[in-house]
């Protein structure tokens, strides 16, 4: 499956993990961005902090204590950039190469497709109803030393992990001196209820690496994100980053933690899971009317379809009539007879275009 390009491009309808583009606050960015040019052209005469800017820290531990409860110092926040560079940080800072990782099955293919090139041997967990079976990773994995999760919501499923898994995860990291990577990536846009506490805010936070991203919630054109690290893994993250990975983009940096501190952050959130609950309503509305059946799961609706049906080549038919879905099977790695559907990211579709969009899914359905 091809993860790559076009870059520049508007993201087509139905495209995944993008943020709507019609709804961004451009105009308040790129006054904050040219405040942050100033600052930082003033600035020009040292190296920069590795773990990023001590503002933009101060503003995140602020944040994740209010809206994930976790409750940590800025010297245990890392800027990165984005949810990709956190999880090589991880794996390096716990010298984890060479060993076994837990992954969701399903789950998301780029961080399965990480562990492998940072050296680790994957072990496939499966996902249920509570989220991760942990009693099942005990039996085929018991001495992993990562298990790489998504709890708030699980990727693809959208399923929220149960206390009592949470309970279980935390119980067998600690036995087994394990670590668990929490990639957080979607909480703080869930659109049913109210995000769970993050893992992260349990137990201390020790054993539990989170990782945060602001692709989805801001823009995945910023390349910032973070990771929240136990108090015991501070120094190794520290020389990590030093030595290999320093926060990237400090201009974005100084413009996001303006954009924090004014409450701008919360005010795009709030305003942003109104819009995505919005266009996932309208979206699921006109296409069951059309007779398809679809489920709701987190940011995207998935569309089943019959084992028979090549979900890949059909999502590739799709960029070629103008709309972007995602196949549903490369989300499952180990399994021959993979379930087959279409992941359909409802961030860009709306009044004005779903019609199109549907007719165009429609039609390209029709042609299997
Ligand atoms: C499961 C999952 N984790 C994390 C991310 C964010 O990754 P990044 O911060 O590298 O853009 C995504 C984006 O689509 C995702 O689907």
């Amino acid at each position: 499956m091809r993860f790559s390009g076009p870059h520049s491009a508007k993201p087509l309808p139905f495209k995944m993990g993008v943020p709507a583009y019609d709804v961004f606050p451009a105009k308040l960015w790129s006054r904050m961005r040219s405040t942050a040019v100033r600052a930082d052209a003033l600035m020009y005469w040292n190296y920069s902090d590795p773990r990023g800017e001590q503002i933009l820290r101060e503003q995140i531990a602020s944040h994740v204590a209010l809206s994930r409860q976790i409750v940590c110092h800025p010297d245990q926040v890392f800027i990165t950039g984005g949810y990709r560079q956190g999880l090589q940080l991880a794996l390096t800072s716990l010298g984890a190469r060479g060993g076994t990782a837990w992954v969701e099955e399903p789950g998301y293919p780029v961080g399965l497709r990480a562990l492998e090139l940072a050296g680790l041997t994957v072990s496939p967990v499966p996902v249920d109803d509570e989220g991760i079976c942990v009693a099942q990773g005990i039996v085929s994995a018991p001495s992993a030393v990562v298990a790489l999760v998504t709890p708030g919501q699980q990727a693809p499923t959208g399923v929220v992990m149960s206390a009592k898994r949470r309970s279980a995860i935390l119980e067998w990291a600690i036995a087994n001196d394990a670590s668990i990577i929490e990639d957080d990536y979607l909480s703080e846009l869930k659109l049913d209820g109210r995000a769970q506490p993050a893992l992260a805010s349990m137990n201390n936070g020790e054993r539990v690496i989170y990782l945060g991203s602001f692709s989805k919630t801001i823009s995945p054109a910023l390349g910032l994100g973070f990771m929240v690290a136990p108090r015991s893994l501070v120094p190794g993250v520290l020389e990590a980053t030093t030595m290999t990975a320093p926060a990237p983009n400090r201009t974005t940096q100084l413009a996001l933690a303006e954009f924090i501190s004014g409450g701008h952050y919360l005010r795009h959130l709030r305003k942003m899971k109104a819009v995505y609950s919005e266009r996932r309503a309208l979206l699921a509305r006109e296409i069951r009317a059309r007779g398809f059946d679809v489920e709701e799961a987190g940011l995207a609706l998935i569309l089943h379809l019959s084992n028979a049906v090549d979900d890949v080549a059909l999502a590739q038919r799709g960029v070629e009539s103008g709309i972007a879905p995602f196949p549903l099977s490369p989300y499952y790695h180990f399994s021959t007879t993979p379930p087959r559907g279409l992941l359909l990211g409802v961030s860009n579709v709306h009044g004005q275009n779903v019609d199109l969009a549907i007719g165009s899914l429609d039609r390209v359905l029709g042609g299997f």
